[in-house]
């Protein structure tokens, strides 16, 4: 399957699809990374590997449709579209359109380390660890027009260590999303990830 991954940051998300793609649990392929931050060390990690990278400062563009409309066209060219592989959000920390959407139906998928509906945002570590919660965690899930919203994919849960504080449960989650993100791209890939309304169903692998 054909993957674009967007990052805004460090890529470890990337770093562990690529791992897992290296170590054949994985049948994918990463065929462009893209990026709004020129300087994000994910396009590095991309680069390094020889892969396909394309980052423009989002704050070229007039407006968000336009920036949205440049990154399907150059996706596109890559050989991901409508039908054909996944869009991949990786830290990527922008809000994508109606128009980007609609371009990859049932195709764009995103992390956030947070236990879904709770601590939607850019924050969710860090807001449930303030929040005080027991169990934290993080969320895959299919991306809508509302932040952090779409049907979730898979999720994975952590107990809360008392005194920890925020930076070093949200290093526990990251470990975590390394585990997951992986595994609802092998589902994808396979085909076995039906949407019914809000519920993902993760179908039986083919015998
Ligand atoms: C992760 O915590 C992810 O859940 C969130 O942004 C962070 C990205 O980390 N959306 P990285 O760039 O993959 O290291």
């Amino acid at each position: 399957m054909p993957l674009a991954v967007l990052v805004s940051g460090g890529g470890s998300n990337l770093q562990s699809i690529l791992d897992k793609i290296d170590a054949g649990s994985l049948d994918a392929e990463v065929r462009l990374v893209v990026s709004n931050k020129p300087d994000a060390y994910g396009l590095e990690r991309a680069r390094a590997r020889g892969i396909a990278t394309w980052s423009r400062p989002h704050t070229d563009f007039g407006s968000r449709e336009a920036f949205d409309a440049e990154m399907v066209r150059v996706i596109g060219e890559h050989g991901v579209r409508a039908g054909a592989g996944a869009v991949v959000l990786a830290g990527f920390m922008r809000m994508l359109t109606p128009g980007f959407l609609h371009a990859f139906p049932g195709a764009v998928v995103n992390i956030h380390p947070a236990l879904l509906p709770s601590f939607p945002g850019t924050h969710g570590a860090a807001d449930a660890e303030h929040y005080g919660v027991r169990l934290a965690g993080c969320s895959v899930h299919f991306v809508d027009e509302i932040m952090d919203h779409g049907p979730v994919i898979i999720q994975a849960a952590v107990p809360v260590l008392p005194g920890e504080g925020a930076d070093a449960l949200a290093a526990r989650i990251l470990t975590l999303e390394h585990c997951i993100y992986p595994q609802a791209l092998a589902w994808l890939a396979a085909g076995r990830l039906h949407i019914d309304g809000r519920r993902v169903l993760v179908a039986d692998a083919a015998p």
